[in-house]
């Protein structure tokens, strides 16, 4: 059976713990002569609907890396743009490529490609999921705090968004404790929160207080307050948001070993203070560097055999 990447959840806990060990091993192997080609005559498409710096540059150079070839598309240049139907480009797609990394609004467009496909269909961001960065985000905290999860403590703050549910998902998958502080009427997606709950693992709830939420975390994080295709909601949104900027007077209660992780692009002064994602606790770029060795591993995973 073809194996997709749709959300965190087409992994389980084993897979997913065996992923991020196999991203540190291609980190340490990276421009040695042991680091694996399993790309080496293959070619992946990596289609784009909406912005990217990191997804794009990361996939294209892992792709590289793993021997393989990568076909970076902008979707508007494309028939898709002009309307040609998804089932017909994942027909067709399947013929020529060995797997389909795409970033799209809907997670309906990801669940139907992968309906049809024949080769592994990757999620690189929709309006509900963003996995591939979690994958990364998951090494940082590996990376900082080992990787006993039952003893991590995670704050989320601000928009029940993509990243929210994701990192939802792997509360339930990992099984670590996870406080959401979002702002009455944008919480994250009660079908998420049911799914990761429904593993029977984890400590998940949603707060209205930034404090309530990193009391004591070990990671706190957060994420834009508009999201690409929430343009226009971008002043109510600063209105909604008000108070949820993580700063130094929030970074000061959680626990002292606390790290903080943003996905990028960051708004300094909005979402996050300039002196906590440029000062000693923030790990964002080793996080956006780690997109590369995570997507390799995910990439192995995937077109193993
Ligand atoms: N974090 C992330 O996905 O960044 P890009 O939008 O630049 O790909
Ligand atoms: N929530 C953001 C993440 C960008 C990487 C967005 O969807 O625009």
């Amino acid at each position: 059976m073809t194996r997709h990447f749709r959300t965190l959840l087409d992994l389980d806990r084993k897979a997913l713990v065996d992923l991020i060990d196999r991203a540190a091993d291609l980190r340490r192997l990276r421009g040695t002569p042991d680091h694996p080609r399993p790309l080496a005559g293959k070619s992946v498409a990596v289609i784009f609907d909406k912005a990217s710096t990191r997804t794009r540059i990361s996939f294209e150079v892992g792709i590289v890396e793993l021997g393989g070839h990568p076909l970076i598309i902008l979707s508007k240049d494309t028939q898709m743009g002009r309307g040609e139907p998804l089932d017909d480009t994942a027909r067709m797609l399947s013929r020529y490529c060995h797997a389909v990394v795409y970033r799209t609004f809907g997670q309906a467009r990801i669940d139907g490609l992968a309906s049809v496909a024949t080769i592994p269909v990757v999620n690189a961001l929709t309006d509900e999921h963003h996995p591939c960065q979690l994958l990364a985000d998951l090494l940082a905290v590996r990376d900082a705090h080992g990787g006993d999860w039952s003893r991590v403590s995670v704050a989320w703050i601000g928009d029940g968004n993509n990243m929210a549910n994701s990192w939802i998902h792997a509360a339930g998958i990992l099984g670590f404790r996870l406080r959401l502080a979002c702002p009455v009427g944008y919480d994250p997606l009660t079908a998420a929160l049911a799914e990761a709950r429904a593993l029977g693992r984890g400590d998940i709830e949603v707060v209205r207080t930034p404090v309530e939420a990193a009391k004591g975390a070990h990671v706190i994080t957060t994420d834009v307050w508009a999201s690409m295709g929430q343009e226009e909601e971008a002043k109510e949104r600063m209105r909604a948001f008000a108070g949820f900027e993580v700063d130094d007077a929030l970074m000061s209660v959680a626990d002292s070993s606390a790290i903080f992780l943003h996905c990028l692009p960051a708004h300094r002064g909005e979402e996050v203070a300039a002196s906590v994602i440029d000062g000693p606790r923030s790990r964002v770029w080793d996080e956006a560097e780690n997109r590369l060795h995570t997507q390799k591993a995910l990439l192995e995973h995937l077109l193993a055999g």
